[in-house]
């Protein structure tokens, strides 16, 4: 299953899931979603509820109707990651490596405006102030071998959930 460019393989998301055990319920947020493959796969393997941020509709389109088809608990939302509301969440997943530095930047601002416990994932970008390194790996893409890190916030306000 890949049908935008610089999906993540599956891999690198079973990769994830192991580092990160996601079960029935799980919320995952993707910024820079694309059509929600990962998204998808993750719901098919774990039942996790996902949503997606995607400025492109014809993507976001693409992976509304990529979720209807499987029938999983995944929104594509159609936005720009920036200055969309993101929904509290247990993991946010962001491949970064299609993202100047600029929106970089921006997410890591953002990352650290969140709530104490909250666990990233990012590929490709550093872990933002506020956030202890739990682990990170090379993983392999088609394209070349970026940096996975997974990030704990340590410090923040407190809890909204468990
Ligand atoms: C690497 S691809 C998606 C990979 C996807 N996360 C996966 O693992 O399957 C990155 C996506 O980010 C989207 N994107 C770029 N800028 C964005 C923005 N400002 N807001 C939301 N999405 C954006 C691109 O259109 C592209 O579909």
């Amino acid at each position: 299953m890949s049908l935008t460019p610089g999906n993540t393989p599956r891999r690198v998301l079973d990769r994830v899931s192991e580092l990160v055990p996601m079960h029935a319920g799980f919320r995952v947020l993707d910024l820079g979603s694309g059509c929600g493959d990962a998204l998808a796969y993750w719901a098919l393997q774990h039942h996790i509820d996902g949503v997606g941020i995607e400025l492109l509709p014809v993507r976001a389109e693409c992976g509304r109707r990529l979720m209807k088809w499987f029938g999983v608990s995944v929104k594509i939302l159609e936005a720009d990651l920036s200055s969309a509301q993101w929904p509290d969440t247990d993991l946010i997943y962001c491949v970064a490596t299609c993202f100047d530095s600029a929106m970089r930047r921006q997410i890591g601002v953002r990352l650290s405006g969140l709530r104490h416990g909250t666990v990233v994932a990012l590929i490709g970008m550093g872990l933002p102030k506020g956030y202890d390194l739990v682990h990170h790996e090379p993983v392999r893409f088609a394209w070349g071998t970026p940096e996975l890190r997974i990030g704990r916030r340590v410090s923040g306000h407190a809890t909204l959930s468990p």
